[in-house]
């Protein structure tokens, strides 16, 4: 399918690894300029001849100071790419989640998608551009081992939904992807989920039942997700707007 992104010009942040690199790899080969933000952006990502933009997203100005570097080195942009998050399990249950412990939730995983998008607005108006923001299945599927990741996960969904009705007439389209377990370092590198929920126990074990529990009995990979962003953030998805999409091999019991 030709997804006529070719010219444009995307923001993506999250994006030295993970599903947030997989979508840059993926808008690039679609002929797509890509201004990528994290904190260390050498590596693959600065192999790929993007603009790379290193910064941390939890600080308070942190989203838009990647924005503001970004209308200075481009000549503006369409696609606003919020990927940036993270996951820290709490086996010790809800009773051992601080308010540090929320509050730094809270701020990768739902305040810096809002400031970004804040940031870039105007100029997504001005381009009728639009936002595809990584979400999570635990927006719908509550789970107290990422308490508060399932709640800042959800008000994301919600938040970006309600935006969608306030841009909607302006043609800016607003979009969540919620994926299930993807094969990243969040779920399986160093330090990930499989090992902090695996603890003295083996972190293949964790991983392999948690595949089982997908319908296709397997983790979802990052350029899965990345082909999915990239079909929603193309003008292919032109009517497509205010959805959540779930990718997660139909772990997700219900319709
Ligand atoms: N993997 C999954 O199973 C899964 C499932 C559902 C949803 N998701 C969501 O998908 C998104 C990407 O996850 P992933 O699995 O690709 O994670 P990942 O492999 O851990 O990659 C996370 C990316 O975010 C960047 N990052 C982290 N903290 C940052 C900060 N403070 N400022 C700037 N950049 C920061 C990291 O780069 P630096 O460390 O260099 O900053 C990295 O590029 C997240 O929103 C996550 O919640 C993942």
């Amino acid at each position: 399918m030709e997804l006529n992104l070719a010219g444009k010009t995307a923001l993506v942040t999250g994006a030295s690894k993970g599903i947030g690199l997989a979508i840059t790899k993926e808008l690039v080969a679609e002929g797509v300029q890509v201004v990528a933000g994290a904190r260390t952006v050498g590596g693959e990502l600065g192999s790929l001849g993007v603009e790379t933009i290193a910064v941390d997203l939890s600080t308070p100005n942190g989203p838009a100071d990647f924005v503001t570097e970004a209308l200075e080195r481009t000549q503006g942009f369409d696609i606003l790419v919020n990927n940036v998050g993270a996951v820290h399990p709490r086996p010790g249950g809800f009773a051992s989640v601080t308010d540090e412990d929320w509050l730094a939730t809270w701020t990768l995983d739902f305040l810096s998608a809002v400031r970004t998008t804040r940031a870039a607005l105007p100029m997504l108006l001005e381009r009728t551009g639009a936002i595809v923001t990584v979400c999570s299945v635990n927006a719908i599927l509550p789970d107290p081992l990422v308490i508060d990741y399932s709640a800042a996960k959800a008000a994301s969904a919600n938040f970006f939904k309600a935006l969608s009705k306030e841009v909607g007439l302006s043609g800016v389209r607003v979009n969540t992807v919620s994926p299930g377990p993807v094969s990243t370092d969040l779920w399986l590198g160093k330090g990930g989920v499989a090992e902090t929920v695996a603890g003295d126990g083996d972190p293949a074990a964790v991983a392999a039942k948690v595949a089982a529990g997908a319908v296709t009995g397997r983790f979802t990979t990052p350029e899965e997700v990345a082909a999915l962003v990239v079909f929603l953030a193309s003008d292919r998805a032109g009517n497509l707007t205010g959805a959540d999409i779930v990718i997660d091999g139909g772990m997700t019991p219900t319709l």
